[in-house]
């Protein structure tokens, strides 16, 4: 069975797409490229889909060793009028570049008489390679690309709010959940010091029924259980018990660590704090010492431990804190 196109989605996408298009009775098969896949059958009909980005019909297909004579008999076939372009996408690697073979094959077709024209071209000869394989088509100067916009965009959609961090911040309270899941466990109110752009307080709000989010910068994320004080910590207040204090400010380790104090009495007992050193250059050791002596100066603070995440920077350790009484 021939392909009669091929089609993209996002990276990631693919199985959807398959599961989608085989519930229409389609033919549709991988290919080793993400986000790309062929269309099999006899005949090509318009597609409804939710997940295809884009979609260019084929009419010949083959070995990337045979493309010169694939092109000559697809023009043989059609036998197109007029001038024309040539274009080419090109994945995988390869000793040439999609100009190269462009200009390559645009030389052959110029031997069977016909004139190049990169602008005002009455039809492209159009080149999908793929690793070893080729896939050609005719288009008439008149054809419209095929692309799913509406697909495109939700998709784009799902991609910022769901799969990538918001930042790298994000990425160091997941860590420490893995690491510390008995901590996020029953958590009712969390209070989050220095929340800004919002990492931590996105992964908390699906851990806590409510989150307290401190800091006078804008927060990206909104939702119902997140009540941002937009304010510096040293102004405010809070008058309700606490299950979990995290803080990532970016201030002095010192000047950093005592903003929490002004929540311990509200934080319960056997409950924990998070809290990121961010240490000046090169002075970790000098700066976790410090920090340590003051913490021994709480009799109901006991540290838990100190970690360096994959996600912290060459400055930065985490430390995990529990209040004791
Ligand atoms: C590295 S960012 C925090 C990133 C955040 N944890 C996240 O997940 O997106 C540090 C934040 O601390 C805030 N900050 C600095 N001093 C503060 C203070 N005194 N009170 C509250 N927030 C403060 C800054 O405004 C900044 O947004």
């Amino acid at each position: 069975m021939k392909t009669l196109a091929l089609i993209t989605t996002k990276p990631g996408f693919e199985d959807k797409l398959m599961r989608e298009l085989k519930n229409k009775n389609l033919i549709v098969k991988y290919t080793p490229f993400r986000g790309i896949l062929k269309i099999k059958g006899d005949e090509l009909k318009e597609i409804d889909s939710k997940y295809i980005f884009k979609l260019i019909p084929v009419e010949k297909e083959g070995d990337l060793k045979d493309i010169e004579n694939l092109i000559l008999s697809l023009i043989k076939e059609k036998n197109p009028k007029g001038r024309f372009v040539v274009r080419c996408n090109r994945r995988g690697r390869h000793s040439f570049t999609s100009e190269e073979l462009e200009r390559r094959l645009g030389k052959i077709i110029n031997e069977l008489g016909y004139k190049v024209d990169l602008e005002n071209y009455d039809f492209k000869v159009n080149v999908e390679i793929l690793q070893d394989k080729v896939y050609l088509s005719i288009f008439d100067k008149n054809f419209k690309e095929i692309v799913y916009k509406e697909n495109i965009k939700w998709l784009e959609k799902i991609n910022k709010y769901k799969v990538r961090p918001l930042n790298r911040a994000e990425n160091k309270i997941r860590e420490i959940i893995k690491k510390f899941p008995y901590i996020f466990t029953n958590l009712d109110i969390v209070l989050d010091i220095g929340s800004a752009p919002g990492g931590w307080v996105k992964v908390l709000s699906e851990k806590a029924k409510k989150v307290y989010a401190i800091d006078p910068g804008e927060l990206k994320i909104k939702k119902s259980n997140i009540i941002h004080i937009k304010k510096r910590a040293e102004e405010v207040y809070i008058n309700e018990s606490l299950d979990l204090i995290t803080n990532d400010t970016n201030l002095y380790p010192l000047e950093s660590f005592k903003l929490i104090e002004r929540f311990l009495d509200n934080l319960k007992v056997g409950k924990f704090i998070i809290y990121t050193l961010k240490a000046e250059d090169n002075k970790v050791k000098e700066n976790l010492r410090d920090v340590l002596n003051y913490l021994d100066s709480f009799d109901n603070l006991e540290l838990v431990k100190v970690i360096k995440l994959k996600s912290n920077t060459k400055n930065e350790r985490t430390l995990i804190i529990k209040k004791v009484g």
